[in-house]
């Protein structure tokens, strides 16, 4: 294990006050995304789409990694250069998924278990080939009436903690992804206390399996009311529970913290982002940074709907997206920026 180029590479992706950008909907959810506006569900408008977004004029002034899809990291530009290398070529960090999805947990009604682990270490290696040099495991965690249960909670972290442990032998950064969903109508509060026992296991089977904390990323969500809740709490105050999650459960030796956005308005997990790193990251060992998918690309999506006119604009909209969070890394974003549009300066190194 080359452990100075995993955490070279941890660094990279927060550098320059920078995020990563998620395009790794895997070929069900894209489509899915796609009827909604009534663009074709086709390998040709998969690949039409993630080629405008990554062909995004100066995005490598914001993004520093991009997580791919299988399919679309063997897939080619217009002209015959593979996406791969268009990342590489803007500047960023190709990342890949690697787990198949989650599934059904057998023995737990209601609860998923994400796969993915046989075969990985081959997988992994291809990857590599390709150019990628991180890579994302999503594990998904529903809260309702009497879960989760430890035997969902215990039994992904395992799966993250194998996933990381393989991914760091063939010198892939994991990114470590435990989501607690926004779906249902519980409190900010039932999210707090739940993050906080995902987060506490999965670290455990981290240092279990050996996992070089300075060699990943983890992939949290933000602590916050679930989406059907009556209660939503003010921005300051999902900062503020977030941090308290994070500052019990998260060591100090990881170097980044890169959010999902989960189904957040994009304003939202912007002006979320802001707030914790404007009030607190000077107390903290890790930086803020984001990881987002919908919050960077759905506007970007809504204007294209497939039209080749609409490619201009809707690349306007995923660099303004990634500008505001760029903002909000530094808390330096304000609700203005959403009417204006914002400038790329290049920040300092964190
Ligand atoms: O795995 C989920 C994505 O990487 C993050 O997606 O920002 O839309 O929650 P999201």
């Amino acid at each position: 294990m080359n452990s100075q180029a995993l955490m070279d590479t941890a660094k990279a992706l927060a550098a320059g006050g920078k995020g990563i950008l998620a395009m790794d909907e895997s070929n069900p959810t894209c489509n899915s995304r796609f009827r909604k506006l009534g663009i074709p569900e086709t390998v040709e408008a998969r690949r039409a789409y993630r080629e405008l977004l990554l062909t995004t004029p100066c995005l490598g002034d914001c993004i520093s990694g991009v997580i791919l899809f299988d399919e679309t990291i063997r897939q080619t530009r217009k002209d015959g250069t593979p996406l791969g290398e268009v990342v590489i070529d803007a500047a960023m960090i190709p990342g890949i998924k690697v787990d198949l999805g989650a599934k059904d947990l057998a023995g737990y009604p209601g609860e998923k278990i994400t796969e993915g682990l046989d075969g990985l270490r081959g997988r992994l290696a291809e990857y590599f080939l390709l150019g990628a040099r991180f890579a994302k495991w999503r594990a998904v965690i529903k809260i309702g009436e009497s879960i989760p249960s430890r035997g969902c909670i215990e039994a992904n972290a395992q799966a993250l903690a194998r996933y990381a442990a393989l991914c760091q032998e063939a010198g892939l950064v994991p990114i470590v992804e435990p989501e607690v969903l926004m779906d249902g109508d519980h409190t900010m509060g039932r999210c707090g206390e739940v993050t906080e026992v995902a987060l506490r296991t999965v670290f455990a089977e981290l240092s279990a399996q050996r996992v070089m904390l300075e060699g990943m990323v983890l992939k949290p969500n933000m602590v916050i009311a679930g989406l059907a809740c009556s209660a939503q709490n003010p921005v300051e105050e999902v900062a503020s529970a977030t941090m308290q999650c994070l500052r019990r459960t998260v060591p100090a030796a990881v170097p980044v913290i890169a959010f999902l956005s989960g189904g957040q308005l994009a304003s939202d997990a912007s002006a979320h982002l802001n707030a914790m790193n404007e009030g607190y990251k000077s107390q903290l060992p890790w930086a803020l940074s984001f990881s987002f998918a919908r919050a960077l690309q759905q506007s970007a999506l809504e204007i294209w709907r497939g039209y080749d006119t609409q490619v201009f604009l809707a690349q306007q909209a995923l660099h303004h997206r990634a500008a505001c969070n760029q903002a909000a890394r530094r808390g330096a974003y304000t609700p203005e920026m959403e009417m204006m549009g914002v400038r790329t300066g290049k920040e300092e190194d964190q």
